[in-house]
């Protein structure tokens, strides 16, 4: 065992060095520039909630195997936020009052769970969560979210193909579960859970574990049936599933449709979605690459969670998409983005008597908007261009006590070679020029 501490992070987690931290900084800044087209405004909230938050109508998943909790100095039991729909809901409940509605909330937590990390799941994520509250028409609501998320994708240039957004309705499930397959409501979660897995499982497997929970041959038959069939299979069964919930889904799909959206979507009725609070539509938006076939995005209508808070209740439906799919996504479509440093000058040091010039020097760019690096070295000049060079730095100023005599100082323009002599006073014009 060696004496020194790992360098390494947390199991499952990240650091994030400059070249990453440009890259991340240029994915949010995309996201928050798409959803505040749309005219939602950023939140944010503590990293930790009572872990009681967690334990009613969220993922039992995810409290029983995933979150990370402890009991803190006062002895209440804190969470580290495993997602954010509750905290965002609860801010909500808070103002729900007094702030116009709709709602239109957005915001870029750090989230945790214990999860086995692996391509495309960690147990520290970024995730963006867009929620829309207390719109009077759900339908329409319901259409802007997910025009939302597809405008996300979009906007990093994705082209249709390379992704697809995967719908299906938590009422309409239920109505299958209830009025079809007369299943009792304690073993919904149960069927819910396994429906889940059945893209993962082979049919035969899929078929005993519907048995092991209560279901007889002629339920299995008509669940594969309601997979294999999907659409035709609802508008089949319109009287039996209710008429209305039936005809409001196809509306949504329909208007998406006539917005220009059918290449982008597909009915698909494995969608589950894991969390107890979804009450209407559901979805996820899965990645197409043979190599990260999982979901970018997970979200749907959530009109109860809001009321656990108080008397006034307001409808709900948002999505959250993660930060390190996004990233896989990018990466493998070839749609990722690198930055060099944002350093665009260097004041060089070829004379450590000049200290304060130098500094000087450099303020006065900074002050004009430039961004300005002063080399803290007496190495030689060549080293220091080397360094400029390495850091994409274009513009490297020398000024040794000959320049400081006649107010000027050596520009160096890197890119070209060029080295001129410009006096201070024309210095910002000269260097915004070549920039
Ligand atoms: P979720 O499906 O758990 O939903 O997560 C949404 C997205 O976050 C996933 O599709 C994935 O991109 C990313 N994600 C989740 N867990 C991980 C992980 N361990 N590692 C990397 N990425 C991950 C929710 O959390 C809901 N609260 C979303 C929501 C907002 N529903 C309504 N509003």
């Amino acid at each position: 065992m060696s004496d020194f501490l790992s360098k390494q992070p947390y199991k499952g987690s990240r650091d994030f060095f400059p070249d990453e931290m440009r890259s991340r900084t240029w994915m949010f800044n995309t996201l928050r520039q798409v959803v505040e087209r749309f005219g939602y405004e950023e939140v944010d909230a503590p990293l930790l909630e009572p872990l009681d938050l967690y334990k009613t109508k969220t993922s039992e998943e995810i409290v029983n195997q995933q979150i990370y909790s402890f009991t803190d100095r006062g002895d209440r039991k804190v969470a580290i936020r495993p997602e954010m729909t509750p905290t965002v809901s609860r801010m909500v409940a808070q103002k729900l009052r007094e702030t116009p509605k709709p709602i239109r909330w957005y915001c870029i937590p750090n989230l945790w769970r214990y999860e086995r990390p692996g391509k495309g799941r960690l147990r520290e994520h970024w995730q963006l969560n867009v929620d829309l509250f207390a719109a009077v028409n759900e339908t329409e609501a319901d259409i802007e979210i997910l025009e939302v998320a597809i405008n996300i994708l979009l906007s990093f240039r994705a082209k249709p193909g390379l992704f697809k957004l995967y719908l299906n309705h938590r009422e309409l499930l239920n109505a299958v579960f209830e009025s079809m397959l007369k299943i009792e409501k304690e073993k919904w979660p149960t069927i819910a859970r396994i429906l889940d897995k059945k893209e993962k499982i082979d049919a035969d497997y899929f078929e005993k574990m519907l048995s092991e929970a209560g279901l007889d041959q002629d339920g299995i038959k008509t669940l594969n049936e309601y997979f294999d069939t999907g659409i035709s299979f609802i508008e089949k069964n319109k009287a039996i599933l209710g008429e209305e919930l039936v005809n409001n889904f196809l509306k949504v799909l329909s208007i998406l449709n006539d917005l220009g959206y059918s290449e982008l979507y597909e009915y698909n009725a494995s969608v589950i979605r894991g969390f107890d609070y979804y009450t209407g539509l559901i979805f996820e938006i899965f990645d197409l690459h043979p190599d990260n076939r999982r979901s970018l995005f997970g979200g749907g209508r959530y009109n109860n969670l809001i009321g656990y808070f108080g008397k006034e209740s307001a409808n709900a439906v948002g999505f959250g998409m993660g930060d390190v799919t996004l990233e896989d996504f990018l990466r493998s479509h070839g749609l990722y983005k690198e930055f060099t440093s944002k350093s665009e000058v260097l004041v060089a040091n070829i004379d450590e008597n000049l200290t304060t010039e130098r500094f000087h020097l450099a303020n006065i760019l900074r002050n004009a908007g430039l961004n300005v690096e002063v080399a803290l070295t007496g190495a030689k000049l060549g080293k220091q261009l080397q360094e400029a060079e390495k850091k994409n730095i274009d513009i490297v100023i020398i000024q040794g006590s000959e320049e400081v005599e006649k107010h000027s100082v050596t520009v160096k323009v890197m890119s070209s070679r060029e080295q001129e002599l410009v006096s201070t006073e024309n210095l910002i014009e000269f260097i915004k020029g070549k920039l």
